[in-house]
């Protein structure tokens, strides 16, 4: 028995990497004044349907009818929620809300490197404010974030665009405003399509392959000026590249709009976001009207992301190593002294300590062997000489001799240690 296509089992090497991930996606949106929350991951299928949330994104729903006859659906994204969140009880906070999640997301998706059926996508979105310093506070946000995990200007790149300037478009090749998101849907795909496909998708819009090629290579978008120079007066200038190419796939989308790409390899988007200054109010109907600007990154790409840029895997390599599950290894060489070895391992572990020891008596050479298996720092030797102990730096042998007495105080003295460990 395997799990369902796209879906993962998290081994606990996988969920040390995913822990790896949210820390730095916690840790940034805190740096930004972020607070987090969450909603459920079951919604009523309508909240996907209701006008300007839906887009692709409709065709890949997990849904069903629940026992009760309602119409549900797994949450394919967290953005509606949000919506309907803050709709709701956006009196009792003052503006702007600047708030994120860590959520699962499931998604009925083609099998592909970088996209899976269920995974974890981190949001953050600022709402109550249109002007460009909140499209560039979390511009800034999403180019920081992915610099904590090691990533440099030479390795990712977030293109920008505005979606006026297509209404514009679409507005000059008389094209109604209803028919817009169909539209934007042919040109977020083009990349990846087969030009011969674009040209029969762009038929009934009555719009040439040839002119809309013209229409992208006019990189300048006059719209992005005041959000350039935000990011410019931060020193992140060197993150951003104005690309009309980048429309994004969902329909509630009204303005700016962004995505990050690796500059090697063909990896799909990193993380994906933009202004939808009209969902809320169309979700509420009308009854809260908040401007809102805030991203998406998944955890599958940039997991991948990771293992191919050796620095992003030396640092992730270290923190994992930081982590280990056990940091101080209580060799039990001699078996009449388990008892003492016991009432060490709790005062050490009820003072925060990561302690392991051998459930039953084995050879000393073989807990030593567990000792490194299990990646601790330290072992600890409880033998003929209690209480005299043995401490020993497993990386390079060094040894301390102590009384069972000065072990705790030496340790959460020893500063060095707690680093390294
Ligand atoms: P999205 O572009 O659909 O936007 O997704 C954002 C990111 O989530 C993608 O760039 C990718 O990293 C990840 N992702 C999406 N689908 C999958 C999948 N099937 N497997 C793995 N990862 C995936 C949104 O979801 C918007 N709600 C983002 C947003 C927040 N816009 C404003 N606020």
């Amino acid at each position: 028995m395997k799990p369902l296509p796209g879906f993962r089992d998290l081994f606990p090497e996988d969920f040390a990497r995913r822990i790896y991930l949210v820390n730095r996606w916690r840790e940034t949106a805190r740096r930004y004044g972020f607070v987090e929350f969450d909603g459920p991951t079951l919604e009523s299928a309508e909240l996907y349907r209701k006008k300007n949330s839906g887009g692709e994104i409709l065709g890949q729903l997990y849904e069903f009818t629940d026992k009760g006859d309602r119409p549900v659906a797994l949450r394919p994204e967290v953005t509606p929620t949000l919506a309907r969140m803050v709709a709701e009880r956006h009196r009792d906070y003052p503006k702007p809300l600047r708030w994120f999640n860590v959520g699962t997301c499931f998604r009925y998706e083609r099998q592909q490197r970088g996209r899976l059926r269920e995974f974890l996508q981190f949001n953050c979105d600022l709402l109550g404010d249109a002007s460009s310093a909140s499209d560039a506070e979390v511009v800034a946000l999403l180019i920081d974030l992915l610099r904590s995990f090691g990533l440099t200007h030479k390795e990712f790149v977030i293109r920008l665009s505005n979606r006026q300037a297509w209404y514009e478009f679409l507005g000059g090749h008389g094209v109604e405003k209803e028919r817009a998101g169909d539209f934007l849907n042919i040109v977020d795909k083009m990349e990846r399509e087969p030009a011969e496909k674009t040209e029969e998708k762009l038929v009934p819009f009555g719009i040439s392959l040839a002119s809309l090629r013209e229409f992208l290579e006019c990189s300048k978008i006059p719209s992005l000026d005041p959000l350039l120079a935000d990011l410019e007066a931060r020193g992140l200038r060197d993150f951003v590249r104005p690309d009309l190419g980048v429309v994004r796939g969902l329909a509630y989308y009204t303005g700016i709009v962004f995505e990050a790409f690796a500059l090697q390899g063909n990896l799909r988007a990193i993380a994906g976001g933009g202004r939808y200054d009209r969902l809320l109010k169309d979700l509420s109907d009308g009854s809260a009207d908040l401007p809102a600007v805030g991203f998406g990154v998944g955890d599958a790409v940039l997991l991948e992301l990771i293992n191919e840029i050796p620095a992003a895997k030396v640092q992730e390599e270290a923190a994992l190593k930081a982590d280990a599950p056990t940091q101080l290894y209580l060799v039990i060489a001699a078996e009449e002294r388990r008892l003492s070895a016991l009432s060490l391992a709790q005062q050490l572990r009820s003072a925060g300590w990561r302690v392991a020891f051998s459930l039953g008596a084995e050879r000393v050479g073989k807990q030593f062997g567990a000792a490194e298996v299990y990646g601790a720092a330290y072992a600890v030797v409880i033998g003929a000489e209690w209480p005299r102990v043995k401490v020993k730096r497993l990386a390079d042998r060094h040894e301390e001799e102590l009384m069972e007495g000065e072990l705790l105080a030496w340790l959460q003295e020893n500063r060095n240690l707690k680093a390294e460990i």
